[in-house]
């Protein structure tokens, strides 16, 4: 398959799911099965793997970010779990318990995988991956609606995506959240995030990147995403983070 076939099924389901998504926010937004090697039932692997998801599980909720290696090479497995900035501790848990287990039934034998929900994003590899943006998972994610005005909405949705990417690089939790007056009373918001393992610099690299990606995701549309490994962004017409 080609690079840019894989490219249009991935925009396509993502388009689905945003549609699904309505439905039942628990439905997971996508997933990828990497590469990376297989294994099988009773390989070592697989028991580093749960319990690599346990310990994630226990170790994300309170911070909102879990990252850990569990056991030897060539069977070690690195993995972390990154919960949305506004997201309790207690959903927090619900969704990586969730994101761990959905994962392993889409991907059985696959050594690498990566998960996203709303609340919540899941990923592991047999290969150490920590630190470095992840260029390879991404996909995006829109309102099918346009607004009336796309050239001044670009420019502000961009002006306030950037703003947040600044503040989410600086900040220890690499998140953040916030507003903007659009015309009239109409507001846009928005969200930017990093998984913790980036530097800030790495951070902000990464933000960056997928911003400038705004016109080929997002142009004149009402809300949009773009979704990676290691950030992500979301914009709205309504407010959509937890106070
Ligand atoms: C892994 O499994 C898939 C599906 O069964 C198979 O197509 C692929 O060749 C396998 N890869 C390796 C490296 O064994
Ligand atoms: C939004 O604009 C695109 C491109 O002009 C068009 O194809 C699409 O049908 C529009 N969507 C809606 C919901 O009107």
């Amino acid at each position: 398959m080609s690079s840019s076939r894989i490219a249009a099924f991935i925009y396509l389901f993502a388009a689905i799911a945003f549609l699904l998504q309505t439905a039942s926010g628990a439905d997971p937004l996508l997933h990828i099965c990497s590469d990376s090697g297989n294994f099988s039932a009773y390989d070592p692997y697989e028991t580093n793997l749960r319990l690599l998801t346990a310990h994630l599980s226990i170790q994300a909720p309170p911070s909102g970010f879990g990252l850990a290696s569990i056991g030897q090479n060539p069977n070690r497995a690195h993995g972390l779990a990154l919960c949305r900035g506004d997201v309790s501790s207690q959903d927090c848990k619900t969704c990586v318990v969730e994101a761990g287990s959905e994962i392993r039934k889409r991907c059985p034998h696959d050594k690498g995988a990566i998960i996203w929900y709303d609340d919540c994003l899941f990923k592991y590899s047999n290969v150490e991956f920590f630190g470095r943006i992840d260029d390879r998972n991404r996909f995006y994610m829109y309102n099918l609606n346009n607004v009336s005005e796309p050239g001044v909405f670009n420019a502000k949705t961009r002006e306030l995506l950037s703003e947040l990417a600044n503040q989410a690089y600086g900040n220890p939790k690499m998140y953040a959240a916030g507003e903007m007056e659009l015309y009239g009373s109409e507001k846009l918001y928005g969200l930017t995030q990093c998984t913790r393992d980036l530097s800030n610099d790495e951070c902000k690299k990464c933000l960056d990147g997928i911003i400038g990606e705004l016109p080929s995701c997002c142009d004149g549309k009402q809300g949009g995403r773009i979704v990676g490994g290691s950030c992500n962004f979301r914009y709205e017409i309504y407010p959509f983070v937890k106070a």
